[in-house]
Formats: C-alpha cells, sequence, structure tokens
C-alpha cells in the first residue's frame, strides 16, 4: 500500500468538520454563552482549513504542476473558492459578534449554520477529490521515501501551536491502530519530548477505553508504555 500524504491531516480535518457541525446545530443562538463555544470552533475551523490550504499550495501541489499542471490550476480555483465560503462564514459570525438583539442574533445564527453547512460539503467533496485525482498521480512520480521527507519538511516549517492544533484533531479522526502506528513511528523518528508531548495529547483526547487499546497495541512490539 503507498503513502498516501492527505490521509492522516484530512481525517483530522474531517473529524473537526463533523464534531464541529454538531455542536452548531446543538447551539441555540439567543444563549450568547452557548454561541460562544460554537464560535470557538468555527474559528478553528477556518484557521486549520486556511493553513491547510496553504501548505498544499506550497508543498503538494507543486510536486504534480510540473506534470500536469492543468490539474493543479483546477484545484487552485478550488481553494480559490474556498477562501471565498470561508469568508462568508466569517463575515456571519462578526454579524453575530455585532447583533443587539435577539432577533439579530437569531438571524445571524441562521446565517452561520448556513454559510457552515455550504463550507463543510464543498470541503469534504475537495478533500476526497484531492486523494482520488492526485494521489495516482503523485504516486506515478514519487516514491514514498521521497512523499515522507515532504510530510517531515511540512511538520518543520507549521508554527508549534498550530501543529498541536492539527494534532488534536488527529487523533480524534483516525482509529485506534492507526493512533499506535503514529505514535510507535514518532518515536522512533522524533525527539523524546515530541514523542512525550504527542502521547500526552492523545490521551488527553481519546475516551479512555480507546487510550487503552492504543497503548496496548504499542506494547505488542515493545513500545512506549514506560514513559507514559
Ligand atoms: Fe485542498
Amino acid at each position: 500500500m503507498r503513502y498516501n500524504l492527505f490521509h492522516q491531516v484530512h481525517q483530522g480535518l474531517r473529524s473537526l468538520l463533523y464534531q464541529t457541525a454538531l455542536e452548531v446545530q446543538h447551539t441555540d443562538f439567543l444563549q450568547t454563552d452557548e454561541a460562544g463555544q460554537a464560535l470557538e470552533l468555527l474559528q478553528m475551523v477556518t484557521k486549520l482549513f486556511d493553513r491547510h490550504a496553504h501548505t498544499e499550495d506550497n508543498y503538494i501541489f507543486p510536486l504534480v504542476k510540473t506534470y500536469e499542471p492543468s490539474v493543479i490550476d483546477a484545484f487552485e480555483q478550488e481553494h480559490a473558492k474556498d477562501r471565498l465560503l470561508s469568508m462568508l462564514l466569517i463575515e456571519s459570525m462578526k454579524l453575530y459578534a455585532d447583533a443587539d438583539t435577539g432577533e439579530q442574533r437569531r438571524e445571524a445564527g441562521r446565517m452561520i449554520q448556513s454559510a457552515y453547512n455550504k463550507f463543510l460539503v464543498f470541503n469534504l467533496e475537495h478533500m476526497l477529490k484531492e486523494e482520488e485525482v492526485l494521489n495516482p498521480i503523485i504516486w506515478h512520480y514519487y516514491s514514498d521515501d521521497e512523499l515522507h521527507k515532504v510530510t517531515g519538511t511540512i511538520i518543520q516549517e507549521t508554527p508549534a501551536a498550530l501543529m498541536q492544533s492539527f494534532n488534536e484533531c488527529i487523533c480524534n479522526g483516525l482509529n485506534n491502530a492507526e493512533i499506535s502506528q503514529w505514535l510507535k513511528t514518532v518515536e522512533q523518528q522524533a525527539p523524546d519530548e515530541v514523542f512525550l508531548q504527542l502521547c500526552q495529547t492523545a490521551e488527553q483526547e481519546l475516551p479512555a477505553g480507546r487510550w487503552r487499546k492504543v497503548l496496548n497495541r504499542m506494547t505488542e512490539g515493545g513500545g512506549c508504555v514506560s514513559v507514559i
């Protein structure tokens, strides 16, 4: 099986989209404290998707552009549409922040839901298209070793605070076997403090039962339990 550059981060972003969708649906926008939690998640969504598009534009699309420029042209246009949908969402959040009356809050809440649903649908389709269209081209021209190096560069270039937010989403978006494998790889390849931080993040994000299963899987081949 070939290395899928997109899998881990896209699973994390999908998880954030689903979690936020339910939070928005459960929010009574007349209650400003309830709305605060939803707005916090929505801000995280726009921030992480913006960074992710920046990463793809700078580190992944150039891999394909050399060989298939028209394909990348189409994906760059999708990123431009994504930016517009993100701006619509941010504008609706500003309307909510500026609302003075209950009716204005209710209307701004309705606009937030509408803008968010459009953003979610577009990005679910967009991410799947990237994996189904770009991966076969990437795999044709690059080895897995080269692609792992691209991932390494992306991790190095991502600011630490954003990396932490991505890692939290990824913990929520992967299955137990994938998380165990991820932690094992980080244990082998990264400094101890990076590995310990990631273990703490996984423990914090996962329900206790899932974290126990992840640890059990890691110890099957000799793992990190001693450092937890
Ligand atoms: Fe993208």
